[in-house]
């Protein structure tokens, strides 16, 4: 049987959530935000981000995948889903769910900067360094771990799991 063991509960993470949305209300107060999120994790992040973000903003998605079926990820990122909000000269603030090795995002970065968007930056709700091969910078990120498998709050195990209001590691 799979194991789950909580690590943010619903009010850590609404709580982590609340503090980096005012960061980035100050940040961007002078800009023309457009939240870009990662489907199918960022979800629920970006959900509850955008309605603690306090400034105007935009929202759009891209769909990318690289973990087939299991932990590990395959190394073959594909564009599930085209962007479908126009960036060029906007200031972009990819919401991804967690970052592990970084080549999803390294790959969605480079993706996103052939549109021309004015600035581009990152947020991530969990910035997963163990594993980390490519060096991107998460210029926001809710909440660090070292390593693991986690799960819930949009963070699935083959689809299942997304849909938990609270974070857990799994031990399968
Ligand atoms: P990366 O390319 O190795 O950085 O992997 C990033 C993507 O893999 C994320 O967008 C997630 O969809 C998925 N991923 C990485 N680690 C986890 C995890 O612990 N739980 C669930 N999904 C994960
Ligand atoms: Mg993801």
């Amino acid at each position: 049987m799979p194991e789950l063991t909580e690590i943010l509960s619903s009010r850590d993470i609404e709580l982590k959530i609340s503090e980096i949305a005012s960061k980035i209300s100050e940040d961007y107060k002078q800009g023309n935000l457009i939240l870009v999120g990662a489907l199918k994790g960022a979800f629920m992040f970006i959900a509850d981000l955008a309605r603690s973000i306090k400034i105007p903003s935009q929202i759009g998605f891209v769909g990318v995948s690289s973990y087939g079926s299991g932990t590990e990820s395959t190394g073959k990122i594909t564009v599930t889903k085209q962007l479908d909000i126009d960036i060029e000269g906007k200031d972009v603030l990819i919401v991804e769910d967690i970052v592990d090795t970084g080549w999803t995002l390294q790959f969605i970065s480079n993706y996103l900067k052939s549109f021309n968007p004015r600035t581009l930056k990152i947020c991530s709700l969990i910035d997963k360094r163990e594993r980390r091969e490519v060096d991107v910078v998460v210029d926001y990120a809710c909440h660090k771990v070292s390593e693991g498998f986690l799960v819930g709050y949009g963070l699935d195990h083959n689809e299942n799991y997304r849909n938990l209001p609270a974070i857990y590691h799994l031990k399968l």
